[in-house]
């Protein structure tokens, strides 16, 4: 089956029953049909094939979970009291399509519908518990809420390196490394196994917001499907505004490099399956 088609399936699967709001419900799906990459659920599902599992209706709502959390933090993302944008996923955000009271409220229904979609799931308690614990660490005030206020309070201010990368690690970094922790915890790997997959996480979280920032500086609207050159005149700090563009793309390459060699030592040492992993990573890089 089509991995894509599989992830929305499971989030219209959840939002089938009759909801209490059909406005609130439209506002909702209309932020997560606009589509995005689905990189965040697509690597939980690369993951567990590759340590040799056959995927089931259960690992689809995984999968859900992350995507609806993150086009929750979208949402907030684009308000007028953040980053004030206009356009998403190449349509307008959802405060401009509907109001804001109805954006806010979409946000916080994807923030918190997944902990029941994830605690109804197919899969042992233990492994509920662990992914409920990791998804709500890696999406609240010890991941990505609070990197984002960090972010807002950051406008306009000189950070230094190490400042930029504790926003970039949480408001990002978290959420794209659940998938890598939760596959380990899926599959029921050694601790020493899942630390290994969260420092993996953790490289290609932190790198793919250094994309991020750079994507923004040089990519066209129609490519992001949001408005471009927006963190300057936020006045954002990010990593070409610090480091300039050179260091960026070496950066967001080295780190993508030093993951490849974690799934090629799990690979060695694991039998782990790293090339769909591989080609996603691969496709991540850019190039001055
Ligand atoms: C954009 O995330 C916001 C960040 C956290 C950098 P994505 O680039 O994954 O956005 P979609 O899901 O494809 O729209
Ligand atoms: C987004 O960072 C982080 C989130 C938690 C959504 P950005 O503000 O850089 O994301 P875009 O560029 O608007 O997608
Ligand atoms: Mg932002
Ligand atoms: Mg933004
Ligand atoms: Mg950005």
């Amino acid at each position: 089956m089509d991995k894509r088609l599989g992830i929305n399936a499971a989030i219209r699967r959840f939002y089938s029953q009759k909801p209490v709001s059909e406005d609130l419900l439209q506002a909702i799906l209309y932020s997560v049909d606009a589509g995005g990459k689905r990189i965040r659920p697509l690597f939980l599902l690369e993951l567990l094939e590759g340590f040799g599992m056959e995927l089931t209706e259960a690992h689809f709502d995984v999968a859900a979970a992350i995507e609806m959390i993150h086009t929750g933090s979208l949402i907030h993302d684009d308000l007028p009291a953040m980053d004030d944008d206009d356009y998403r996923r190449g349509r307008l955000t959802n405060h401009k399509k509907f109001d804001e009271a109805t954006a806010i409220l979409s946000g916080d229904s994807l923030f918190l519908d997944p902990f029941g979609l994830l605690a109804a799931a197919d899969l042992p308690d233990a492994v509920k518990v662990g992914l409920i614990q990791a998804l709500s660490r890696a999406s609240g005030t010890f991941g990505m809420v609070g990197g984002q206020m960090l972010d807002m309070r950051s406008e306009g201010q000189h950070l230094d390196i190490t400042q930029l990368s504790a926003i970039h690690e949480n408001k990002t970094g978290r959420l794209l490394a659940f998938p890598f922790m939760a596959a380990g915890i899926i599959t029921e790997q050694s601790q020493e196994v899942i630390h290994q997959l969260t420092k993996a996480g953790d490289l290609v979280g932190h790198a793919f917001q250094v994309r991020d920032d750079i994507l923004d500086l040089t990519a066209s609207f129609d490519d992001l499907g949001k408005t471009p050159k927006k963190d300057l005149q936020a006045e954002k700090a990010t990593y070409p505004s610090l480091l300039g563009l050179e260091k960026s793309y070496q950066l967001l390459n080295e780190s993508l490099n030093q993951t490849q060699s974690i799934f090629q030592e799990l690979h060695e040492f694991l039998a782990f399956h790293p090339e769909k992993i591989h080609d996603m990573l691969e496709r991540l890089r850019l190039h001055a």
